[in-house]
């Protein structure tokens, strides 16, 4: 469904990616893994045309994105759903009005059709009734379900998740793993999502890929990365400040030099 091939990204001196490849299958959920500022929301946002790599290509669902006409890229568009690392929610508009932005800019829906549609997303996010709120009423974590209700509005094949659970209680974050599996079960939509929260990448993933210098550094079940012998993998899974990662300022991985 997802093919990444020999990616390469830069901006001005600064490499992002240096020759990223990978496939992602039906149905399957992907989990990325990766340091701050190691390249995983640049990533996604080259999978939906929003940033174009410098080498490389991504083929979503057989096709060549950065070789589309503006025309065809949007047509796969429709075909993803993200859902922004920020929420990325209109402040000035209500829910119902977020949750429904794509489906009278892209699509030309009724507003009774569309008003069924929200209806329905916001229910399977578990918000029911809340379409007339404005986002600053809304909690971190209900605007983390909008976001995802917004990108399910159009029932996407894909699902590209930047940091769904990030700064959510842990049982809301459950919650949220809770519904990727289901979305994932019930209408075998391809997933990628990126995230630090270990918890949530096991719960949620068939394969969880770890983002380090540009590169896929290690990529497999999350057993395999569980057990993974990689200094640079394990220090990252358990969240130490001591090993090869190297941290400006910091003394406390001395055993790098
Ligand atoms: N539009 C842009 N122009 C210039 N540099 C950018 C742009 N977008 C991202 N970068 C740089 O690319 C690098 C990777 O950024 P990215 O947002 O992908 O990190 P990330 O892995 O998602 O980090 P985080 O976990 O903090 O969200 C960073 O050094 C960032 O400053
Ligand atoms: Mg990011």
């Amino acid at each position: 469904m997802i093919q990444i091939s020999d990616l390469f990204k830069c901006f001005g001196r600064k490499i992002v990616h240096q020759g990223i490849s990978f496939e992602v299958d039906k149905g399957e959920v992907l989990t990325i893994i990766g340091g701050s500022g190691s390249g995983k929301s640049v990533l996604l946002k080259q999978m939906v045309g929003l940033i174009k790599p410098d080498r490389g290509e991504i083929y979503i669902d057989g096709k060549a994105i950065s070789h589309l006409e503006e025309e065809e890229l949007q047509e796969v568009q429709k075909m993803i759903g993200y859902v922004f690392q920020e929420a990325a929610l209109f402040d000035s508009l209500t829910v119902a009005e977020n949750v429904s932005f794509g489906l009278y800019n892209l699509l030309k829906f009724s507003e009774h059709e569309a008003k069924k549609i929200v209806r329905d997303k916001l229910a399977l996010v578990g918000l029911s009734g809340i379409e007339d709120l404005k986002p600053a009423q809304l909690s971190g974590g209900m605007k983390k379900r909008v976001g995802i209700a917004r990108a399910i509005a159009l029932n996407p094949k894909i699902l590209l998740y930047d940091e769904p659970t990030t700064g959510l209680d842990p049982v809301m974050s459950d919650v949220i793993n809770d519904l990727i599996l289901k979305l994932k079960k019930e209408t075998q939509t391809t997933a990628i999502a990126v995230t630090h929260d270990m918890k949530s990448a096991y719960k949620i993933s068939d394969r969880i890929a770890m983002l380090y210098e540009g590169k896929i550094l290690e990529i497999g079940t999350p057993q395999q990365i569980q057990n993974s012998k990689n200094p640079i993998l394990r220090q990252f899974i358990s969240g130490s400040s001591f090993g090869p990662i190297p941290i400006p300022g910091h003394k406390n991985n001395e055993h790098r030099n």
